[in-house]
């Protein structure tokens, strides 16, 4: 198949950017869109032009470094899939398809389709973890988790931070992944001693950093690669709520 393709062209944070097209000629309909990239690519390597910057690590939907936004949808137009897992044959010959990054102004560019996703790496820092006292490693299987509280952290834990949720959202909220990230641990014993700290000052980092309120719109959980549920933001809110209430000086 052929496709032709309108990629954003941005030499650095704050340069000028525009599109630019690029033709892609003979590609096999079951190579992943990131294997297309790699052929254009190689074309223009070929002929001593800058390669087109994308971020990958994992491609097999897992890490969350691919962040490109595929005809106005992150990660493209198939359900539950990273960028990476999106193969060519979900597009047609002879297609225009149009390539950008992620946009938010929490994540800015910094080349091409690559963005800087560190403010996540800053929430999590402020609160994504169970504090361990020095000492001998706890049992694991010491505390009792129900089947049905596992099943919410698990669910939870799928979120693999790829910030699809926030270039969904016109306000760039970062809500569900915040949420996720809250809710893996607060519904856990592990997570509980914590539980008011983690989700007062993952939701501070979370303001700091620029991202936008929830728009109530469920964009986020229609881009999320992962299926992660809007209810998450929900179980958020009151664990925000609740620590709000407890810490209110008297
Ligand atoms: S490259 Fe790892 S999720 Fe896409």
């Amino acid at each position: 198949m052929n496709v032709s393709l309108r990629v954003w062209r941005q030499k650095g944070h704050g340069a000028h950017g525009s599109f630019q097209t690029y033709e892609a000629r003979d590609i096999n309909p079951d190579m992943s869109f990131l294997e297309m990239l790699d052929v254009v690519n190689e074309q223009l390597i070929l002929k001593g032009e800058e390669p087109i910057a994308f971020d990958h690590d994992c491609r097999e939907g897992i890490c969350g470094m691919c962040s490109c936004v595929i005809n106005g949808e992150p990660h493209g137009p198939e359900s539950k899939v990273a960028t990476c897992q999106t193969y060519m044959r979900a597009f047609r010959d002879g297609d225009t398809i149009t390539v950008e990054p992620f946009r938010s102004r929490a994540f800015p560019v910094l080349k091409d389709l690559v963005v800087n996703r560190s403010a996540f790496d800053r929430i999590i820092q402020a609160g994504g973890f169970v504090s361990v006292a020095t000492g001998g490693a706890p049992d694991g299987n010491a505390i009792p988790v129900s089947k049905e509280i596992a099943d919410i952290a698990m669910d939870a834990a799928a979120c693999i931070g790829c910030g699809a949720c926030v270039a969904a959202c016109k306000n760039g909220s970062a809500m569900l992944f915040v949420a996720a990230k809250v809710s893996q641990l607060n519904v856990l014993p592990q997570g509980k001693p914590e539980k008011d700290r983690r989700a007062l000052r993952m939701v501070q980092a979370m303001d700091a950093e620029g991202f936008g309120n929830c728009s109530n719109t469920y964009a986020c959980e229609a881009a999320c690669p992962k299926g992660i549920s809007v209810n998450f933001i929900a179980r958020m809110n009151r664990d925000f709520a609740v620590a709000l209430l407890k810490n209110k000086p008297a």
